[in-house]
């Protein structure tokens, strides 16, 4: 008998790259979707009709609706990823993401007892470093004390603490993942990596003038996220249920991933300027762009607390998990995204630059 799989967020960057996987390891694949206007679940559009991946219609704002999926599913696993995943979104909708994030992680507990499954079914909750957040020290491990700071962060230390409560207290199978950011050409538009890749190849082909950023100096501990879900899967099959930092251990700049990205598409930047002021400007590349601001900063893109300091130590999970916190390199993953989006913008043409437009409005919030 196959087991059987319940992803929530199925039709995000790690839902689908899971999907994937599970279904590779023989796995019936079951995943939750929300009904939207224009039903466009593109990155899992290439799995939907496959004989064993099941989509079935719930929220994680509706309690029934969990219940019922859990209880017809009847799955083995839970992986619970689905979220308002956008930090600087958290601000704007600080409610939504506490029901989502906080009590939407209490709902999918909780519909694992109701259906009589707290003995059988293992759940892995999609936690964060953005726990950290203030961070208090560097880099972080499991010991490191929580900062969060902002309304996702806050919401997502609640769902890690539920977990651990129903752990001790019902002894069920269920761990947090504290992965660090992880990326990959699925990443959605209004993250600071895919929004950089995809301005480095829209500039690069005339389809954008210049690329507005916050804050620079931030630091992330960045992976691909393709090797990250391998491990959700890998915590879940151990003998004990625990929680794992899930990093690389290596540390780059907002700036240093822009000046990598703007290089593999063809064009070479000089920063100057401080803060608000500072400029990319072209100095090697296609002809019409020398000497022309293609990187600019605004003050949009500030948060009103920001996590910038975040720097993952692996060493429980490559002792105990085997994780190899270095099978693709920033170097691999900066490229690999600004190849994909190359492509992708060649494809899409014109339409690139109404994309463009599109996320900058709904990053910024602007529905003026
Ligand atoms: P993502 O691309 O933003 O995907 C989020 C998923 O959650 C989407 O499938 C979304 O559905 C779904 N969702 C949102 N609200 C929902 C609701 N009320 N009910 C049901 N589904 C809902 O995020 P991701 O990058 O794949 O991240 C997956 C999880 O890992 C998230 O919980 C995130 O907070 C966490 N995490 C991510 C990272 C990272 O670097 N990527 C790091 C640490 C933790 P729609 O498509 O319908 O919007
Ligand atoms: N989004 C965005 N847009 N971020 C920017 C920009 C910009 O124009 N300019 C600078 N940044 C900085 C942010 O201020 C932040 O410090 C950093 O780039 C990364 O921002 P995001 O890519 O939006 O990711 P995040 O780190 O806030 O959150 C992601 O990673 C978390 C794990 O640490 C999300 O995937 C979360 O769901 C996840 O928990």
């Amino acid at each position: 008998m196959s087991k059987v799989a319940l992803i929530t967020g199925v039709t995000g960057q790690d839902g689908s790259f899971l999907s994937e996987f599970l279904l590779e390891k023989g796995y019936e694949v079951h995943g939750i979707i929300r009904r939207s206007s224009v039903d466009y679940r593109e990155r899992i559009a290439h799995l939907e009709g496959r004989p064993h991946f099941h989509l079935h219609y719930a929220d994680l704002g509706d309690s029934m609706s969990i219940v019922k999926v859990v209880s017809v599913v009847r799955p083995d696993e839970i992986y619970n990823l689905a979220a308002q995943s956008h930090v600087q979104v958290s601000f704007d909708s600080p409610e939504f993401t506490a029901d989502v994030d906080a009590v939407g992680v209490l709902r999918v507990l909780e519909a694992v007892r109701a259906s009589g499954l707290e003995n059988t079914c293992r759940i892995y909750q999609a936690s964060t470093s953005e726990l950290y957040g203030k961070v208090e020290e560097v880099p972080q491990n499991e010991n490191t004390p929580f900062h969060p700071y902002s309304p996702y962060a806050v919401a997502k230390l609640y769902g890690f603490w539920i977990v651990k409560e129903y752990r001790e207290a019902y002894h069920m199978f269920c761990c947090s993942g504290i992965l660090f950011n992880h990326e990959s050409e699925r990443r959605g538009e209004t993250f600071v990596t895919r929004k950089i890749t995809l301005a480095a190849a829209r500039i690069s082909q005339g389809l954008q003038d210049c690329l507005y950023l916050g804050n620079m100096d931030s630091l992330r501990d960045w992976g691909y996220a393709k090797d990250y879900v391998e491990c959700m899967w890998i915590i879940l099959q151990q003998d004990k249920p625990e929680d794992f930092v899930i990093a690389t251990g290596v540390q780059h700049s907002v700036r240093e991933f822009t000046e990598l990205a703007f290089k593999h598409a063809g064009i070479e930047l000089k920063f100057e300027g401080e803060g608000i002021n500072e400029k990319g400007i072209v100095v090697k590349g296609p002809e019409n762009l020398i000497g022309k601001t293609v990187v600019a900063v605004s003050e949009d893109f500030y948060r009103p607390t920001d996590v910038v300091n975040l720097w993952g130590d692996p060493t429980k999970a490559k002792a105990k998990l085997g994780w190899n916190p270095n099978k693709t390199t920033f170097e691999e993953l900066v490229k690999l995204m600004v190849e994909h989006d190359i492509a992708n913008v060649a494809a899409e043409g014109a339409a690139a630059k109404v994309r463009t437009n599109l996320a900058e409005y709904l990053e910024k919030g602007i529905v003026k």
